[in-house]
This record gives C-alpha cells, structure tokens and sequence, in this order.
C-alpha cells in the first residue's frame, strides 16, 4: 500500500498531482478550501489556528496502518495581495503569510509527527517558486513566504538525517505553470505588479506549461534516486 498526501490538491498542480499519484495505484488525501474530491479534506489554511486540528484528524486513521511508501507534497499557496507591502493591511498580510507560510509548516510538522516512525520509502516535498531566490516588486509577501519555506525545508533535512526511519525532504521549483495562479496575474494592475506585460508576454506566447506535464516532472523527481536529502530541485520538462 502506498500513501500520497498533498496540499491543494483541488485545481492547478495539486490536481494534476493527486490525478498522477491515484493512477498509479496510491491511496490519496489530498486538503483545500474546496474539497471537491471523494479524497479531499476541508481546510483554510489562512485561519492557521485551526491547521493542526483539521491534518491531524486527516492523518489520524492513515497512520494506524502500513505503508510501503508515503509521498507528502505541500502545495497549497497564493499569490494575493500583490502589490506594495506599503499599502497592505495587516489582515490580508496575516492571511497570505498563514497560507503560504505558517500552515504549509504546520501541515508539515503534522505528518511527520504523524509518519516519523513509519518504516519505508518516504519523501517530502514542498513546492517553492523562483519567487524564494529572485525579488518580485508586488510580490513581497509570497516572496518572502517562499524564500522561508526553502530554508524550513534544509533544516527539517539536517534533522531527518538522525532519524531511525528518515523522510527524504526537498524543495521543488516548478516553473511557470499555466493555472489560475497565472491567471489572477495577468488579471492585475501595473501598479500592483510592475512585471505584468512580460507575464502577459509569457502566456501569449505559450511559454507557460501544462499542470500535467509539471506534475509528471514532480513525481519524476520524487521518484528519482539520486536526488539528495535537502536538495533544490527544478522541475525539467525535457
Ligand atoms: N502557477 C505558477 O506559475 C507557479 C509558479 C511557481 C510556483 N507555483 C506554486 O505551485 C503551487 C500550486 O500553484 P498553482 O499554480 O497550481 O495554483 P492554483 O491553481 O491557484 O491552486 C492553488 C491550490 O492551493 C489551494 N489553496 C489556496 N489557498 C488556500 C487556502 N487558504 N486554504 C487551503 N487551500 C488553499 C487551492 O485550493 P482551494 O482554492 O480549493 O482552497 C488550490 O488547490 C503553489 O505553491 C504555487 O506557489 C506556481
């Protein structure tokens, strides 16, 4: 038995992901706002009191059993608010850092609580951005969110080095996709975005790649064996 646990996994990536990982025979659960899967748990993760509770019930039941491999992929994100941290409100700055940031490391640290003792293969992965290592005026907050994941994700790698049944943790990169997240940029202001025209440029001109092609490239590097604990990784889609 086999075991995928994934993040917003209703659209976007994490569909495509959850889609990849149930046709090869993985038992999923995925967790979103939506929930609109048989698999699917409700969650927000921008209310991050309440993260912990929801994965935790999530988890419980799964990790009472066996598994031949776990893949965990923390996915959720979004961009919003773009623009100035000049002219953000503190209730929107606290519900884009719980999403992309707090939640994603308290959805984490539930599964490998959960997991941590469970023998055979098992990866961890969060899902980053060029946004972690490259500044985007309009987009400090997923930026910064981002770029702390990246260094969350080495440390948690130092520790599982001393575990008697470690994770394989790794952040990956996945390029420019074309999804929603794509979409509510080319839907924003100069303003709020000073590089709008280049990604209205990109889709135009087909540049942006499919959810399915980048989850294939994901699983390929989860499946891959040399990649190594703590590792960066960008999606190819050669
Ligand atoms: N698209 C790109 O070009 C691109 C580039 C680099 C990195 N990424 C990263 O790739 C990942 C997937 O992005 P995507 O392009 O697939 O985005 P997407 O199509 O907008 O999907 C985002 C997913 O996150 C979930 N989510 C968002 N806010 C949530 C919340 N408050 N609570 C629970 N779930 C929430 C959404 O589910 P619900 O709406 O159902 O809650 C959805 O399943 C993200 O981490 C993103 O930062 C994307």
């Amino acid at each position: 038995m086999k075991l995928a646990i994934i993040s917003g996994g209703s659209k976007g990536l994490g569909q495509k992901l959850c889609e990849q990982y149930l046709a090869q025979g993985f038992e999923v659960i995925e967790f979103s706002r939506t929930a609109p899967h048989s698999y699917s748990i409700a969650i927000d993760l921008a209310l991050a009191n309440n993260v912990g509770q929801i994965v935790s019930e999530g988890l419980l039941t799964l990790a009472a059993c066996e598994w031949q491999e776990i893949v965990v992929i923390s996915n959720a994100g979004m961009l919003t608010p773009m623009g100035p941290a000049s002219k953000k409100e503190s209730e929107s700055v606290i519900a884009n850092l719980n999403t992309n940031f707090v939640s994603g490391i308290i959805f984490m640290t539930e599964v490998l609580r959960h997991f941590q003792l469970h023998r055979g293969k098992k990866t961890l992965v969060s899902i980053s951005s060029g946004a972690a290592l490259g500044e985007r005026a309009g987009w400090s907050l997923y930026c910064g969110a981002k770029a702390g994941l990246e260094h969350f994700i080495r440390s948690v790698a130092k520790e599982q080095e001393v575990e008697s049944h470690p994770f394989k943790v790794i952040n990956v990169d996945p390029g420019l996709i074309d999804t929603d997240m794509q979409l509510l940029i080319r839907q924003s202001s100069i303003e709020d975005f000073p590089a709008l025209e280049q990604f209205k440029h990109r889709k135009s001109m087909g540049l942006l790649a499919s959810p399915t092609k980048v989850a294939e490239g994901v699983v390929h590097i989860i499946n891959a064996s040399p990649v190594k604990n703590g590792e960066r990784i960008k999606v190819s889609l050669d």
